[in-house]
């Protein structure tokens, strides 16, 4: 774990190595302001150790890591955006290797540009016209519809989406991907976000936009694409929908929250399972050198594994959360393809 004031930016940057076990840590890098540093810190170790899940579940040869630069309004000027990302190079490039970064909240393939060149090609997702597989969030989108299918047809007993209800909480790049396609598809989309102006966008696919606390409303698919932190236990003991499974990185407060879930009926696929289209796309087209058509089967077997992992819980009355463990464990002694 390194934290460091960057002497360029003046701006605290977190970054976190979780596992190297299986390979380099892999994890995007986030840019959002944070209370406080320690703060950040916390966060970043938490979504650094759900990175090594998320890759050993995806069947990477990686470990996991994660990066957070805890300021916004610092990276709005693009002239110390760049200062803010030579600061986080230089960590990256100290770490010898150890992490590779990507984009997530609050960054781009145009920073993950910069930190490539910066750090001879540490960071995945460039543009596409600079080499690299770009925008990491049609594949993270692609995987979560092919979570929820899966787990849709589990917990409902058919694979047919037209006519759920469906909440997708947060409209920004993974959620309105996801909200539009299954309205595209007869879903009944209700979508919301903290940024009122994605109203307008949101209404002209057809979704219904609501400024409420969708959590509390009855839906049959809730689909978690905002911030993290969103399930505590109060509020799984107040939610209404009968299965969660969303792109949101560390849905749960705490890791208890999972067995209140489980315990009113409500099957949450894990978020280690169902956000990982993003790192399969880009360590299948980047590192692994396939093209976009061998790559899809990859992201599409994302909807297997939730299928294994609630099949699991089912059969051992576990949460799908230990299944979820379970399966992580035993495919990081496989050999990872
Ligand atoms: N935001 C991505 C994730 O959490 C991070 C990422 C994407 C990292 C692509 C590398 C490549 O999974």
């Amino acid at each position: 774990m390194r934290v460091v004031r960057g002497r360029r930016s003046g701006v605290v940057i977190a970054v976190a190595v979780h596992s190297t076990q299986a390979g380099p840590a892999i994890g995007g890098c986030r840019i959002k302001p944070y209370p406080g540093w320690r703060d950040g810190v916390d966060d970043v170790v938490r979504l650094a150790r759900a990175m090594t899940e998320k890759a050993a579940l995806a069947g990477l040869r990686h470990g996991g890591g994660k990066a957070v630069i805890m300021d916004a309004d610092a990276v709005l000027d693009e002239r110390h955006r760049l200062l803010v990302l030579e600061d986080l190079a230089e960590v990256i490039t100290s770490l010898d290797g150890a992490y590779l970064t990507g984009p997530d909240i609050g960054s781009a393939p145009a920073d993950m540009e910069i930190i490539h060149r910066l750090t001879g090609g540490l960071a995945f997702c460039r543009p596409e016209s600079s080499g690299g597989s770009g925008n990491s969030s049609i594949a993270t989108a692609h995987g979560v519809l092919a979570a929820l299918e899966a787990a849709v047809d589990h917990v409902f007993g058919t694979g047919a989406l037209a006519g759920l209800r469906v909440g997708v909480i947060g409209y920004g790049s993974v959620g309105r991907l996801v909200a539009d396609e299954l309205a595209a598809r007869g879903c009944a989309v209700t979508t919301g976000d903290l940024d009122e102006s994605r109203r307008a966008t949101a209404e002209a696919a057809g979704l219904t936009w609501s400024a409420e606390d969708l959590l509390g409303e009855e839906f049959d698919v809730l689909v978690p694409a905002a911030v993290g932190g969103l399930l505590s236990e109060e509020r799984a003991r107040t939610c209404r929908a009968g299965l969660i499974v969303g792109p949101a990185n560390n849905q749960l407060t705490h890791d208890d929250v999972a067995s209140t879930l489980h315990e009113r009926g409500i099957t949450w696929v894990p978020d280690v399972v169902a956000s990982a289209g993003g790192i399969i796309h880009a360590v299948c087209r980047e590192e692994l050198g396939l093209t976009e058509e061998e790559t899809t089967p990859r992201i599409r077997a994302i909807g297997t594994t939730v299928t294994e992992i609630l099949t699991g819980a089912r059969d051992s009355g576990t949460t799908p959360q230990a299944a979820a463990r379970d399966l992580a464990a035993r495919r990081r002694t496989a050999v990872p393809a």
